[in-house]
């Protein structure tokens, strides 16, 4: 049985916009190249091909070498790591009805005709890639609900009453974490057809953080004072929600409702992380990986993304160097 639905109250303005001149070049030229590369996702993608290797190679998750796991037996072993795909495509696709929705907002809110077209050609795309991730889960296994942390993360996005905190957490932070978290499962999973839809959308997702930069460049030069502070404390704030924090033992924050897939095939987990955390060299290589998740999505993309629109400034520096993500250096 599906989730219940989610109902958010989204108190942004609609403008309307009688400049028709074209006004930012640039934008004109993102929407031209987002008309052109449009595709189809039931007839650019074969869809009769089976699934040709493990959506997900469990083989590289550290857990996978305790003794636990490998009493499961290849059946289990090859159902979970089916399961445990599943969760994460599902997560992809609950941010992607997000983005779907965002974007729609967006459409209104923005004050500028040249970014509500591209905002209008995202919506589009949002909506292909719901389309794609449906269609993929629903082949594999079955739609898991949404994580807490991306709804907490979704939520602060959509129920912003401005329009510039959206165009943040959503063109920058969120596609950010979608891009990073695409090319790692690209890298991860031993099957054409989900390498081939991810690489369709990551061409779509890389014009979103186009169009998000562009449009935002300008805006957040306009602002001063109060509206500027709260913008730079918005986007830490979201940047801060998506790492995982361990207190007393416990991690907390970060996406981990993963645990369902276990509780499901009734496999405890938590004896997993017992057994983990006796063996430090496990626990070495599953937060090396982690560490290179989180480096692919600060370094490579946020930090220089935040940096360029001078959200990431001398004041809000030292929050970014405490939270630990202005390098990754071994
Ligand atoms: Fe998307
Ligand atoms: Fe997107």
């Amino acid at each position: 049985m599906a989730q219940a639905p989610i109902t958010i109250l989204t108190p942004a303005e609609s403008v309307f916009d009688f400049d028709y001149e074209v006004r930012f070049p640039q934008l004109d030229r993102l929407y031209e190249n987002a008309k052109r590369d449009q595709w189809n996702v039931s007839t650019t993608i074969d869809w009769d091909r089976p699934i040709s290797g493990p959506p997900l190679n469990m083989s590289l998750m550290p857990f996978c070498q305790t003794e636990l796991y490998r009493s499961l037996g290849a059946e289990r072993q090859d159902l979970l790591g089916r399961k445990f795909a599943a969760w994460r495509l599902s997560q992809f696709l609950h941010g992607e009805q997000g983005a779907l929705m965002v974007a729609a907002q967006l459409v209104d809110a923005v004050p500028d005709l040249d970014a509500k077209l591209c905002a209008a050609a995202q919506v589009m795309d949002e909506a292909r890639h719901v389309e794609a991730f449906r269609k993929y889960i629903t082949k594999l296994d079955r739609i898991y609900p949404i994580d807490p942390t991306l709804e907490r993360l979704l939520r602060a996005v959509m129920e912003h009453e401005r329009w510039e905190p959206k165009y943040t957490g959503m063109q920058i932070i969120t596609e950010g974490l979608a891009i990073a978290a695409f090319r790692f499962m690209h890298a991860q999973t031993g099957d054409e057809l989900l390498k081939e839809l991810l690489e369709y959308i990551m061409k779509d997702e890389s014009r979103h953080v186009g169009f998000g930069m562009l449009a935002l460049r300008d805006a957040v030069r306009k602002l001063s004072g109060p509206a500027r502070n709260s913008l730079e404390e918005f986007a830490f704030a979201a940047c801060d929600m998506t790492i995982t924090k361990v207190e007393n033992g416990v991690p907390r924050d970060g996406f981990l409702s993963y645990h369902m897939v276990f509780d499901e095939m009734a496999i405890p987990l938590d004896q997993i992380r017992l057994e983990m955390n006796q063996n430090p060299s496990w626990k070495d290589a599953e937060r090396e990986m982690e560490k290179q998740f989180n480096s692919m999505l600060f370094v490579d993309t946020l930090i220089p993304c935040l940096r360029q629109l001078s959200l990431l400034n001398d004041r809000t520096e030292p929050w970014y160097a405490e939270l630990g993500v202005l390098s990754f250096a071994a």
